[in-house]
């Protein structure tokens, strides 16, 4: 069988007890489908910084590359701001990677409730196609007329017509194997420049694509769609920060944000692309063992399934529903009391 090279990065908080759960749930996969694994496991986190006065060292990104994915778990801890532990790390490696598309599926598992009143698995079937390099997430900008009554701060976002084109183009492509239908999340009533070119955009792409159904939502209510008419989404394209923003709302209403996955790809395959969950380092419950480990599982499936061991990412997504769907151990946040550990140890142990 194959092996391939995983750079793991565990990160803070509740990340170094879920990726275990994930590296273990790999391993019985790599045990079923005869592949194997070489983890290499980087230190990077908030810890790092307090030693080294960064989050990784200067080279970090060169380290990674090599890899054939990164699995991450969550970065980001009170010791450190959290704009200097994301720049410096998570943010860092999806720009310098090139991994430029945030794949971010929201779908309601069998086995688990819906906080949306009477939605059943045949509801909530969607992905988040989030733009990963550029938009709202920029450096560009600065403080101005510091101290006096006048003081301010710009930002600026960037939107070049390259990135933009290119994560629609990706949704569209992902639609065609899917429902054919995509959804852009837009604000062009209120973002005056930008908002604008992406729905241009969105049209000029749109008519590659005539076999492919697409519409447009404001932001604002689009996030109230997502609640009312879940049905209504199969692919759903957006911004940096709209991606973002719609990516916890999703896995909300299938459920929890402590099983939703993430996909950071290079659709060109030059380099690793990095997966990891949606959710953070959660510190409120960091330290106590319950954190939920199916977001992490779920993102080692997506990883395998990037790697073509379709098979394999196939049964752990089947063992997670079995598991949750047949009365196995489940966390807090799903309504039952197990440790992170039971969880993971089940989902590997039905797949084995
Ligand atoms: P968070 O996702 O860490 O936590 C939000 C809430 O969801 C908390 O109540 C938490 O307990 C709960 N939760 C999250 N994951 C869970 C899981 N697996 N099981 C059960 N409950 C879970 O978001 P936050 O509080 O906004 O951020 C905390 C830190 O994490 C910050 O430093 C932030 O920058 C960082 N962060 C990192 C990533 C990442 O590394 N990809 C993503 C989001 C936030
Ligand atoms: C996510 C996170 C990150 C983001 C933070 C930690 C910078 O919220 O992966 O969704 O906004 O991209
Ligand atoms: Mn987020």
């Amino acid at each position: 069988g194959k092996n391939y090279k995983i750079a793991v990065i565990a990160g803070d908080g509740i990340g170094k007890e879920v990726v275990p759960e994930g590296q273990r749930v790999v391993e019985a996969a790599a045990r079923r489908f005869g592949f194997s694994v070489d983890w290499t496991e980087f230190d990077w986190n908030c810890d790092y910084y307090a030693r080294h006065g960064r989050m990784m060292p200067e080279d970090g990104v060169e380290q990674v590359r090599g890899a054939d994915a990164i699995f991450l778990g969550a970065v980001g801890w009170p010791t450190v701001p959290d704009h200097i532990s994301t720049w410096d790390l998570i943010l860092k490696l999806r720009r310098e990677l090139g991994l430029y598309v945030a794949l971010r599926p929201a779908r309601l598992l069998k086995g688990i409730v819906s906080p949306l009143a009477g939605r059943t698995a045949k509801d909530i079937d969607f992905v988040i196609v989030r733009e990963n390099s550029e938009g709202e997430y920029s450096a560009a900008g600065g403080l101005l007329y510091e101290g006096t009554s006048e003081e301010m701060v710009i930002q600026e976002s960037v939107f070049s017509k390259r990135a933009i084109d290119r994560i629609l183009r990706y949704a569209f492509d992902l639609a065609r194997t899917r429902r054919k239908k995509v959804s852009l999340a837009t604000k062009s009533n209120g973002i005056k420049i930008a908002m604008p070119y992406w729905d241009a955009r969105f049209a000029a792409i749109a008519r590659e694509y005539p076999d492919v159904a697409h519409d447009k939502f404001h932001i604002d209510i689009l996030t109230a769609h997502f609640v009312v008419h879940p049905d209504w989404f199969d692919v759903v394209v957006g911004s940096n920060l709209f991606g973002d923003i719609l990516s916890d709302l999703g896995p909300a209403v299938a459920g929890s944000i402590g099983i939703a996955p993430s996909g950071n790809i290079d659709p060109s395959r030059t380099n690793p692309s990095m997966f990891e969950p949606v959710h953070g380092s959660a510190p409120d419950i960091a330290g106590q063992g319950i954190a939920n480990p199916i977001g992490q599982i779920w993102a080692a499936a997506m990883m395998l399934e990037h790697l073509g061991e379709l098979e394999a990412a196939k049964a752990i997504e089947t063992a997670i529903e079995s598991v949750i769907g047949g009365n196995g151990p489940r966390t807090r946040d799903l309504g039952g009391n197990a440790a992170t550990v039971e969880a993971g140890k089940a989902i590997a142990e039905a797949l084995a």
